[in-house]
């Protein structure tokens, strides 16, 4: 299936479904439009049971996302902004609510909110032309869907204070050294890439998959302890599945196991 009429193109097979931000000529900035098709799009995901990965992709060979919109940024007015930002990060953080794993194939520039974007994803694939960066503060202005919080989560507080400060932009290869990638890959192979780990995943169990996103999201926000607790409820909650029974018993039938989600 494959729907082309609108800013974010939708294509679904074999359980994953693409999203790619088709606005190539503005390098897939991040405009009001193209946000408003990334929350519905990332809500009908959700909903549908026969999505089990999520890949995000940016249409054309030079940018995955350039950033929000700056000429719609240059016309807000403080409250404007502030509204702006909040509406912005909550878009964001539905990647990291959506019960599924969301893997961004990053095939050019992520900047700004594409960094951001990309921060909130579950995991990150890079072409070895794709470029990282903040440059916000070229621009008078600070991240704001999340990048100050998750950067310096993902990669530490010094990192993230150098990338935010300077605004210079980092290469795929050093994004994967400090741990801002996951892999790299050539030129034009992300999407596949993404689409390749997203069966490797697949494979496995749903409900086992779910509670993982759960446990490591909200457990780092946590104390240890907590987050163990967590982590322990989360494994018991498995013991009522049918896919625990499954994955055991084919374990032991030495055969692959076949995952309902249940
Ligand atoms: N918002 C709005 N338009 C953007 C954009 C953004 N974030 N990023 C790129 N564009 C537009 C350009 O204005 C240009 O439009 P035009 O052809 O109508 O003039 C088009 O996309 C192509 O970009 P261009 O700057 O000509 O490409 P380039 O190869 O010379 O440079 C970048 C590429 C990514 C380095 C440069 O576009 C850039 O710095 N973009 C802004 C990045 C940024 O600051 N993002 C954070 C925003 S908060």
């Amino acid at each position: 299936m494959a729907e082309s009429s609108s800013l974010v193109l939708v294509e679904s097979a074999d359980g994953v479904r693409t999203l790619t931000v088709n606005r190539p000529e503005k390098l897939n900035a991040l405009n009001s439009g193209v946000m408003a098709a990334l929350e519905r799009e990332l809500d009908a995901a959700k909903s549908d049971d026969s999505v089990g990965v999520v890949v995000i992709t940016g249409a054309g060979e030079k940018a995955f996302i350039a950033g929000a919109d700056i000429g719609e940024l240059a016309k807000l007015t403080p409250v404007e902004g502030r509204e702006h930002a909040l509406r912005g990060q909550a878009i964001v953080a539905r990647l990291e609510s959506l019960g599924k794993p969301v893997i961004a194939a990053v095939n050019g520039y992520a900047l700004g909110g594409g960094c951001e974007l990309a921060l909130a994803c579950t995991i990150r694939i890079a072409s070895e032309n794709a470029r990282f960066g903040q440059p916000e503060v070229k621009l008078g202005i600070l991240p704001g869907y999340g990048g100050s919080q998750r950067l310096a989560r993902l990669v530490g507080e010094g990192r993230a204070m150098q990338l935010c400060l300077t605004a210079e932009q980092i290469d795929a290869q050093e994004a994967w050294r400090i741990g801002l990638v996951n892999k790299v890959v050539p030129a034009g192979q992300a999407a596949s890439a993404a689409r390749e780990m997203a069966k490797v995943i697949l494979a496995n169990g749903p409900v086992a998959c779910r509670y993982v996103i759960d446990a490591i999201h909200r457990g780092l926000e946590m104390p240890l302890s907590e987050g163990l607790l967590l982590e322990a409820t989360l494994f018991g909650l498995c013991a009522a599945t049918t896919d625990m029974k499954e994955g055991m018993t084919a374990f032991l039938e030495k055969r692959p196991a076949r995952f309902t989600g249940r």
